[in-house]
């Protein structure tokens, strides 16, 4: 339960704000960050913080592209393809980034479960396209040179952490 285990982030949160209403949004990301992604009974437990309807937290879930309302890969890469962008190529690197990772065009998760590809409005870095956010972290001016060599990274990266587990 986020109330339990993040009491300290949550109070936190609400100093900032005169209304508890008011983190709705951070403490979605905080749901987020502990489910990987906000799932029904997260939904919930925002709710419950907050002192708002469920239905209230699902309607801004749903709304902001920041937060998934379905399980992900571990690494969700999300590329702007928005008008600016496209015209720096970011279509033509999106499509060799799903087909280098065996997905269609509409994008999703890899078989391994490792990467989520979809495509996003602007992200706030036109002039740096191609860019992508991985898990809220931003590479921009991104090629597939690059995008290979990141995702090596993030295999190896994965594979550590999955060493460490077992
Ligand atoms: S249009 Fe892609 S970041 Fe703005």
């Amino acid at each position: 339960m986020l109330a339990e285990k993040y009491a300290d982030r949550i109070a936190k949160i609400f100093a900032k704000y005169p209304d508890k209403r008011s983190g709705v949004m951070a403490l979605l990301y905080l749901a987020q960050e502990e489910y990987g992604w906000v799932t029904p009974e997260a939904l919930k437990e925002v709710a419950a913080l907050c002192d708002i309807d469920p239905t209230q937290v699902q309607s801004i879930a749903g709304f902001y592209t920041m937060y998934s309302e379905q399980p992900k890969g571990k690494y969700w890469l999300q590329v702007c393809t928005d008008l600016p962008c496209a015209l720096r190529g970011a279509d033509e690197f999106y499509r060799q980034l799903c087909e280098y990772l065996g997905l269609s065009e509409e994008g999703g998760t890899t078989e391994d479960g490792l990467f989520t590809v979809e495509p996003v409005m602007c992200l706030a870095a036109c002039d740096k396209a191609p860019m992508l956010q991985c898990n809220f972290h931003y590479h921009e001016n991104l090629d597939m040179e690059k995008m290979k060599a990141l995702i090596e990274q993030w295999r190896a990266e994965a594979s550590r952490s999955d060493g460490d587990r077992g």
